[in-house]
């Protein structure tokens, strides 16, 4: 059987460091591409680094070439202009879903987020995974439109897009909106591969979110593609409720899904 091989982008961050050795399976190759530095391949580990922009069409379709899949990971987070999200965050998915085309690359993977839809209210009732968008931020617009950019892939050329809305990865949850909103580290990869190996799962809105006690929003599209989340926020409920503050923004503003994201004080860019 010939080797597997992941294009993970982004793979210098948080989650696509944590991805690197997490994915690290027999008979699989990672490509790891990032514009920040990362570290050198380890002896025994199957994989290339490759520094590259994620909106650069060429550097793509050149680092994705014989790859199976790509997990795109690569963005900037809150803070950036309007033009920087449109630079990294919807040109860089453009590029990956360019470069997958090039390359007959049938399956991406998407790190979207509850900032997508953070304009919506929280309501008595799970919030469903095809959630009409209502970004909360120029950051949110940027994975509507990189949601909007796979589904054209998708229904043109046929690619497998897998939009996981992450709603808040930490290693713990650590503060009293992440106990209903966390997404831990072990069922983030279990997301990933869920989504690396659902047959012909074509165009999903999937919540990235772990089994917590107190989440709000579903897992039927998670349940759909074969992602069964295993954690669950609540085993550090009393720490977090006696560490933290009800006044604290995140907590404030829970009842919106982009939280503090939808404040008074925060502007388009995200910031305070
Ligand atoms: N961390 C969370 O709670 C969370 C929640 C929702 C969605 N997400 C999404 O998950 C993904 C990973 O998030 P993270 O927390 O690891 O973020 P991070 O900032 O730690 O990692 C992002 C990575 O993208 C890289 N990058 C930026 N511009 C690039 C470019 N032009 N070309 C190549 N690489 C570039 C950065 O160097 C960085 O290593 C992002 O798409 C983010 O929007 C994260």
């Amino acid at each position: 059987m010939s080797e597997q091989v992941i294009v993970i982008t982004g793979s210098a961050g948080e989650i696509g460091s944590m991805l690197r050795h997490a994915l690290r399976r027999p008979g699989r190759r990672l490509v790891l591409i990032d514009i920040a530095d990362q570290p050198a391949v380890e002896p025994d580990e199957n994989a290339a680094v490759v520094s590259a922009s994620v909106s650069d069409v060429e550097a793509m379709t050149q680092a994705c070439a014989g790859a199976d899949a790509i997990v795109h990971m690569a963005s900037l987070l809150d803070g950036a202009t309007w033009t920087q999200y449109v630079d990294v965050n919807i040109n860089g998915t453009y590029a990956v879903l360019e470069a997958a085309r090039r390359n007959n690359i049938g399956r991406v993977v998407y790190a979207s987020s509850h900032h997508a839809v953070g304009f919506n209210p929280k309501t008595d009732t799970e919030a469903p995974d095809y959630m009409f968008p209502r970004p909360d931020s120029y950051y949110g617009v940027a994975k509507v439109a990189s949601e909007a950019l796979g589904s054209l892939y998708h229904d043109r050329h046929g690619i497998d897009f897998i939009a996981l809305r992450i709603a808040s990865y930490r290693a713990r949850p650590d503060d009293r909106r992440a106990l209903s909103n966390w997404l831990s580290p072990d069922d983030t990869v279990r997301a990933v591969e869920a989504s690396l190996s659902a047959p012909a799962p074509g165009f999903r809105v999937v919540w990235g979110v772990s089994n917590n006690s107190r989440r709000w929003m579903s897992l039927e599209e998670a349940r759909a593609i074969g992602f069964e989340p295993q954690d669950d926020a609540e085993h550090w409920a009393e720490q977090v409720m006696a560490s933290t503050s009800p006044d604290d923004p995140g907590a404030q503003w829970d009842h919106m899904l982009g939280g503090k994201f939808t404040a008074d004080g925060f502007d388009e860019a995200g910031r305070s």
